[in-house]
């Protein structure tokens, strides 16, 4: 039985969406695609009724799960009473949604502009801590991504900005904390004082803003150092520099906690949120700032416009998402499960000699594979693929396990309300398909 609207097989979407659409960050010869005609909590099916978990909530984004009742409602709703108004008027959908928006994310973070997804909302980001500084320099790290338009992929550090180069004036970059699988990790010590060092030859009064991930989602899930986002912190306040928090990934309930920041204490200037703030039922993004940024427009004009700034839609389904976050305790279900996923990970680690690190903080995770635990040669050069994680990703894909399979690593980004059965199930495809990378190893 087909469940797609006009009765097409899989194999039929795919030629369509092959020969008429664009794949992104792809040689398009090389895109497989597959074929989704549903989808419900953890699963999707393709039309002939393949079913696959999702270990990646899509692009880490569906953090509630597929086809909410809760929230499809919400949007019908919405839809039959009032599907759009423009940027400048008032709804009651915009105003409830920012105030609960003031009301969970961190300190004082009080006043939220709406973009169509997370981009946008870096975009915007960087252009208000340029208004509000009167300076205009950005600095960024190398693993980093923060979207797919201009100003976004210069802040960009990873091979997503190679094609966008040279990119907007005035970007930097800033050090890293992680170099590799090989090199590994600096202390927050040292990574603040050579941040420092950046800083002072930049010319801090020159510098308007920091933007970082606060805990590094594609480039590998880069759970920064103890010490490092206060330290940073601490760094910005100290030049009069705005933090910005890049938090499109991270960002409601992911990591355990509402933003990731909220790990330890820390309050950006700026945030930038996406992605889960409507687990991607319809997109919407938004640039949060503190009371005191937000001031400054009081009287200073704001330069950005966007025709679905506050789009009815978008904020209806996203109340009702942080309704079922709140509702299903979905924080609680993310810690708890969380670490029932490091217990599986450390069992992964001492089963199978290809599995060099493992990390995750609450549902945000990653393996990483290695040839050797000696030399810890990566089983991917870095931007590159092997045999064996090519094997590795048709073997999930046989076994119905979706999830993205990148250089040397492969994440496990579940949504969020997974439960422990469900994990296991997931976990159990995972342990086979090491037995692949396991044959690379070499002594
Ligand atoms: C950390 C981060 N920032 C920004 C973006 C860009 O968001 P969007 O694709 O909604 O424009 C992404 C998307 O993956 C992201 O992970």
């Amino acid at each position: 039985m087909s469940t797609t609207t006009a009765g097409l097989t899989g194999e039929q979407i795919v030629e369509l969406c092959r020969r008429h659409t664009l794949y992104e960050w792809s040689v398009q010869a090389n895109v497989d695609p597959i074929p989704v005609a549903r989808a419900k909590g953890v699963y999707f099916w393709t039309p002939e009724g393949k079913r696959f978990i999702d270990f990646n909530s899509q692009l880490m984004c569906v953090n509630i799960g597929y086809g909410d009742e809760r929230v499809i409602r919400a949007i019908n709703e919405q839809a039959s009473t009032l599907t759009y108004s423009g940027p400048y008027m008032a709804t009651e959908v915009r105003g409830l949604l920012s105030a609960k928006l003031a009301e969970i994310t961190p300190g004082d973070i009080d006043v939220f502009f709406f973009t169509n997804g997370g981009a946008e909302a870096n975009e915007n980001a960087m252009r208000i801590a340029r208004m509000v500084t009167g300076r205009h320099k950005i600095g960024a790290r190398y693993r980093g991504y923060h979207g797919g338009t201009a100003g976004a992929l210069t802040l960009t550090g990873d091979p997503r900005r190679w094609g966008a180069d040279p990119g907007i004036p005035g970007v930097f970059r800033i050090p890293d904390y992680y170099h590799g699988i090989q090199k590994g990790w600096d202390t927050a010590d040292d990574v603040l004082a050579r941040t420092e060092e950046v800083l002072e030859l930049e010319g801090p009064k020159t510098i308007a803003g920091i933007i970082v991930e606060p805990i590094v989602g594609t480039n590998g899930i880069l759970i920064p150092p103890d010490g490092y986002m206060q330290g940073l912190r601490a760094l910005c306040d100290k030049h009069g520099i705005l933090l910005i928090a890049d938090e499109v990934m991270t960002g409601f309930c992911r990591t355990g906690e509402w933003f990731a920041v909220d790990n330890w204490g820390v309050v950006p200037d700026l945030m930038s949120i996406a992605k889960g703030l409507t687990s991607a039922y319809v997109q919407l993004g938004a640039v949060g700032m503190r009371r005191q940024i937000a001031d400054h427009f009081q009287n200073n004009f704001f330069y950005g416009g966007l025709t679905y700034n506050s789009h009815p839609l978008a904020c209806a389904a996203a109340l009702a998402t942080i309704s079922v976050y709140e509702e299903d305790d979905l924080l609680e279900n993310t810690r708890r499960m969380g670490k029932i996923m490091r217990g599986l990970m450390e069992d992964l680690e001492r089963r199978h000699p290809s599995v060099g690190a493992t990390r995750n903080i609450g549902l945000f995770g990653i393996v990483e594979l290695v040839r050797n635990r000696e030399t810890r040669e990566p089983m991917a050069p870095f931007n590159g693929t092997s045999p064996e994680m090519q094997a590795l990703g048709k073997f999930f894909r046989q076994e119905g396990l979706y999830t993205i399979v990148r250089w040397n690593t492969f994440f496990t980004n579940p949504p969020l309300c997974i439960n422990e059965a469900q994990l296991r199930e997931a976990f159990a495809i995972i342990d086979k398909g090491l037995e692949i990378t396991d044959q690379g190893v070499t002594d």
